[in-house]
């Protein structure tokens, strides 16, 4: 049922640079017509939205490790007709509507997890459960479904106006449990789906049809309960690589981070057939990932592009002594080898494809990087300012720098039938005047910088990843 927007503004401020600055959340949900083009044009022809989600904490977290943690918040920015309009809406999760009866921040977080004062709970709430649930990272559409997306939890499905409509269920009897980044056959229209669990060393693959109904699931034994983000989809496999992010309770226990980093574990890569058969492993070098761009066959090869980073850390202040960076791993499955490559090496991170080139060979790979130019903002990691557009065939790198302004993830809208035809979609905040916009550049084209850029009626926070909804 539609609830009242939230009109109350954020009443507190946090040192945290992962909590001020443009990551400092905005409290309003509010719904803006006929956005101001601040220069080119809409395209006619431009017919859906571009949601992006984020963490926008409402109540001032007990304690906060990004990207982890955070109430989820969705902005749109809708095209019909040669006009745009935004709006946004927290995501309504069970988590979100404990800490709205409290009024404050309840839950101790991802690394310190506390047990909820039961007063907060109701019958259906489990007390055992201390994790908040709050559906922050991701955005994606499956058949009729608009799915809002955390890390292992409930997707809680959003309505056309961003209302929350409730925990999906995938046609079964209860919520179902996905992970934030999710991928579709290309072929099929079966969507596959990663969970892994906090607990117990496995992970699950779902695999859902085009209906929304699930098919099946099966579980992959891992060494240890394992932190895995984001995971390959190819026409005829799933492939995950398994860094050495552990969680660990009895570390908890006794008083340190939940989730640990075990270097002496390596890398495991599982390759599996489609239909849940046997798996094949590769070991690497202890690295990990959180996003994958695509991966692909290609004889009994396996490509794959993806951001890999030294070691696994969250929160500020610590840093590894080398960027993340976007690279190619390749996997022979008939010598058991793997092989590797860098496409740049700077810095890079939210690495994203046109999308309908999920699972087959993709030759242009889009991230984001930073330079120089940027010199406002505070610092925080997950800080961009420059698109990068990699030809994975010749190894260019054709790039715009934003200069001092901070850019988010772009997301591939497409215009015609070829790989580069489309638009680029993202946020831009501008540190000096404290304001946000949206921006649209031509793929193939992007050094020529924005086609389109709109102002927006409110700062929208710096988030995580975004989807194009076509109308
Ligand atoms: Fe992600």
């Amino acid at each position: 049922m539609p609830v009242d927007p939230i009109e109350e503004t954020i009443s507190w401020q946090s040192d945290n640079p992962h909590l001020s600055g443009n990551f400092a959340p905005v409290g309003r949900e509010i719904d803006a017509s006929a956005l101001e083009v601040i220069e080119g044009r809409i395209p006619e022809e431009l017919s859906g939205a571009y949601i992006r989600n984020g963490p926008n904490p409402r109540y001032e977290p007990v304690s906060y490790n990004y990207p982890l943690e955070g109430d989820g918040m969705l902005h749109a920015v809708r095209f019909s007709g040669g006009r745009a309009s935004y709006h946004n809406r927290y995501v309504r999760t069970r988590s979100f509507e404990i800490e709205d009866k409290a009024g404050r921040g309840v839950y101790g977080g991802i690394m310190t997890p506390r047990p909820i004062e039961p007063g907060l709970l109701g019958p259906h709430d489990d007390p055992d459960n201390p994790f908040k649930a709050s559906a922050f990272i991701g955005v994606m559409q499956h058949g009729d479904h608009l799915l809002a997306l955390g890390e292992v939890e409930p997707a809680w499905e959003i309505g056309p106006g961003l209302e929350t409509l409730g925990p999906w269920t995938a046609g079964t009897d209860e919520p179902i449990a996905l992970g934030a980044h999710n991928r579709v056959h290309p072929v099929t229209g079966d969507m596959f789906a990663l969970s892994y669990d906090l607990i117990s060393p496995t992970v699950r693959i779902h695999h859902i049809g085009p209906d929304g109904i699930l098919r099946r699931s099966f579980d992959i034994a891992l060494a240890a309960p394992s932190m895995i983000h984001d995971f390959v989809l190819t026409e005829r496999h799933i492939v995950l690589l398994i860094g050495p992010a552990v969680f660990d309770m009895e570390a908890m226990m006794q008083g340190k981070s939940f989730l640990q980093w075990r270097e002496q574990l390596g890398t495991r890569i599982a390759v599996m057939p489609l239909d849940g058969g046997s798996v094949k492993w590769f070991e690497a070098e202890p690295f990990f990932v959180f996003h994958f761009a695509n991966g692909f066959e290609r004889g009994s090869d396996i490509v794959i592009d993806y951001v890999q980073h030294e070691k696994l850390y969250v929160g500020y202040g610590k840093r590894n002594t080398m960027p993340p960076t976007l690279r190619r791993l390749v996997l022979d499955a008939a010598s058991g080898r793997v092989r590797g490559q860098a496409w740049f090496d700077k810095v890079a991170e939210f690495p994203r494809i046109d999308d309908r080139r999920t699972a087959l060979a993709s030759r242009y790979v889009y991230a984001s990087t930073l330079t120089e130019a940027l010199t406002g903002g505070n610092g925080a990691s997950g800080t961009f300012n420059c698109l990068l557009r990699i030809d994975t065939e010749t190894g260019d790198v054709t790039r715009h720098d934003f200069g001092n302004r901070i850019a988010g993830e772009a997301v591939f809208i497409p215009r015609g039938e070829s790989e580069i035809s489309g638009w680029l979609a993202t946020y831009l905040y501008d540190p000096e005047t404290e304001s946000s916009e949206f921006a649209l550049l031509d793929a193939e084209d992007i050094e020529d910088g924005p086609v389109l850029r709109l102002r927006l009626p409110q700062r929208v926070p710096q988030g995580l990843h975004g989807a194009w909804i076509p109308a």
